[in-house]
């Protein structure tokens, strides 16, 4: 018969054990919530107390519902209190031998039947059960951060952990509301093997200088619909904690350079900016424990001052007809710009137009534009099949097919034929900016202009500088994201700027777990949907951006950075030989056909 899990003990109220007694005391279990001082206790109550008073407040949770929620809960200073439990969730600091200690001792003083589960991210379960006489009942309950609120939990099975003691923990998960994914003893489960190469390489970003806290946060907002940006994800998860998971899976996880912490992570933990619970890491909060991020002096100064240097731009010309170009051409159009589009003919120029007439179109049907204005954004594009037109333009947005000869000769063209001052922005997505720039006797003015694809849609554009580019084309670039009411984000000119830097190697991370047979592709996407609130799993993003151009953008950051981590997933070049490029193809890791 399933065991009943009436009474919980949880250990250590930080971060994550606060927020998993909410969890089981909010589900009708009684819970003893243990500290190792009278002062930590107090603190894990305050979490607790705040967290159930903000759900009062915001109407999520009736008031005598958080009494009652409360009255379940009953505070203790050492583990003696847990004699009578059915379950402990372990959720002290992420060491080893400190989590070893507590099991030896859960183990002495908790009733033979109890299950001993352990909150860990990273660390061995199996290591963690044999300092226990129990270990066939050790397991790993690993709760998602904020617990209350993330769906997943990972059940982590050792190789003795008894199969009824997995049912029944599986089933304590679905009474709590949570969706459990059971796997094998790996460091950093799946999601956090998944997520903590991506934290790392952000952390390494902005130590670099390669962009500002602000723009790469924004960037992973922006461009993927992340729920929040890496540096802001590293204050929440606590940057102490973060550095022992990226520590022990490099550790664990078979020495992987892009696990081995960013030195300033260290720097930052030694001098005490854990992030939101210390009230200062990446960002500077409100006080310690509150998620309000407050100015300090690495905030941004205010747009109007920063962009005093941007040059006037009325007139704009975009050079290309593919999907990008007609996108972007509809952008600058609906901002009220007057727009010169340069297409290889009139045949071509026609199709832009019909595209970009239809998408209007159907803002007006949405109601989201008036016909007027419809109008009025169609009437600013003068269509043009010469570049001879973008003489007198004050800024030019190069859109064409992404090859390196083809770009350089356009903007050796637009070299001779445009006014000085312009700035020259590329649109590419994976050719180094400078090659580009230095095609032109006019470097300074040159930079990249990276839209995400819908254009008119997507609200990030990456603004990306060469080693030459002047100040003041970058204020001007800057300032026509705003006027687009795009977020531009700076970033140097490497390969994959900031997105696809990030992301890509995620992706082909997933596809070496899948690879692995860690784990389905299902579960994986799973975990990262509703342990990391993604918007979508990794194979069903690359499904759709398709398998073919996420394998191009791989190769590329393998080749430019000469990261072994990088090296494309042979599964991903395996799929792309036999013709499953995604949703496009009809198969890609899944089967579209059936649908
Ligand atoms: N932070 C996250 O996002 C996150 C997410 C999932 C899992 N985890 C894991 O959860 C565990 C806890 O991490 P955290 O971020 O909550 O850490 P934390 O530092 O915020 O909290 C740890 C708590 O344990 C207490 N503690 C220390 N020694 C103790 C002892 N001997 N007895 C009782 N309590 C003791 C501390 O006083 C502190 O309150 C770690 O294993 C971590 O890897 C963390």
């Amino acid at each position: 018969m399933a065991r009943d899990f009436s009474s919980v003990g949880v250990v250590g109220l930080g971060t994550m054990g606060a927020g998993i007694v909410e969890v089981f005391a909010r589900n009708g279990v009684d819970v003893v919530a243990v500290e190792v001082s009278e002062g930590a206790l107090e603190r894990g109550r305050a979490i607790l107390t705040g967290s159930t008073d903000r759900a009062v407040a915001k109407g999520k949770l009736a008031e005598a519902d958080r009494d009652a929620l409360l009255g379940r809960v009953q505070f203790a200073v050492g583990l003696d209190a847990l004699h009578s439990v059915d379950l402990v969730v372990e959720a002290v600091p992420e060491h080893l031998d400190l989590k070893q200690r507590i099991f030896a001792e859960l183990d002495r003083v908790c009733k033979p039947e109890a299950i001993l589960a352990t909150n860990t991210s990273s660390l061995s379960v199996t290591e963690i059960s044999v300092a226990t006489t129990r270990p066939n009942q050790v397991i790993g309950i690993h709760f998602f951060n904020p617990a209350p609120v993330m769906k997943l939990v990972e059940v982590v099975r050792t190789v003795v952990t008894s199969t009824d003691v997995v049912a029944d923990v599986e089933a304590l998960c679905k009474r709590l509301g949570k969706v459990d994914v059971t796997i094998s003893d790996r460091a950093g489960f799946i999601a956090n093997a998944l997520l903590f190469g991506y934290l790392n390489h952000a952390v390494g970003m902005f130590e670099s200088h390669y962009a500002t806290r602000e723009d790469i946060d924004a960037a992973m907002k922006l461009g993927c619909g992340l729920p929040m940006g890496p540096l802001a994800l590293m204050d929440l998860i606590g940057l102490d904690t973060a550095y022992e998971i990226l520590d022990t899976m490099y550790r664990r996880g078979g020495r992987d350079r892009r696990h081995a912490p960013v030195p300033l992570i260290k720097q930052m933990v030694t001098a005490g900016l854990l992030g939101r619970k210390s009230g200062r890491g990446f960002y500077t909060y409100e006080r310690p424990g509150s998620p309000v991020v407050v100015p300090d002096e690495q905030t941004p100064v205010t747009a109007e001052s920063a962009l005093g240097d941007a040059r006037a731009i009325a007139k704009v010309g975009i050079v290309g007809s593919g999907t990008m170009a007609t996108g972007i051409i509809e952008v600058f159009a609906k901002a009220g710009y007057e727009v010169v589009s340069v297409t290889r003919g009139a045949e071509k120029s026609a199709k832009v137009f019909e595209v970009v007439k239809t998408s209007l179109n159907k803002g007006v049907v949405r109601g989201k534009l008036s016909e007027a204005d419809r109008d009025a954004a169609l009437g600013r594009i003068n269509w043009s099949a010469t570049l001879e037109h973008l003489a007198d333009v004050d800024l030019v947005v190069e859109a064409v097919v992404e090859e390196l000869s083809v770009k350089k000769a356009l903007f050796a063209s637009l070299d001779e034929i445009c006014k000085p001052g312009v700035v020259l922005a590329t649109t590419t997505s994976s050719l180094p900016v400078i090659d580009v720039a230095m095609a032109t006797q006019r470097p300074a003015d040159v930079i990249g202009l990276h839209f995400f694809n819908p254009a008119p849609l997507m609200p990030l554009v990456e603004v990306v500088e060469t080693i030459r580019t002047s100040a003041e084309t970058t204020a001007t670039a800057r300032a026509v994201c705003t006027a687009l009411g795009k977020t531009g984000v700076v970033c140097g000119d490497r390969s994959g700027f900031i997105v696809n830097a990030l992301l890509f190697p995620y992706l082909n991370d997933a596809v070496k777990m899948l690879e692995a047979s860690y784990s389905t592709a299902d579960d994986i996407d799973h975990a990262m949907k509703l342990g990391c609130g993604y918007p979508m799993g990794p194979f069903e993003l690359l499904d759709v951006v398709g398998l073919d151009v996420s394998l191009a953008i791989q190769r590329e950051l393998y080749l430019e950075l000469r990261e072994p981590g990088f090296a494309p997933a042979p599964l991903l070049e395996h799929l792309v030989t036999a013709g499953y490029l995604g949703r496009k193809s009809g198969r890609g890791f899944r089967d579209h056909t059936r649908r």
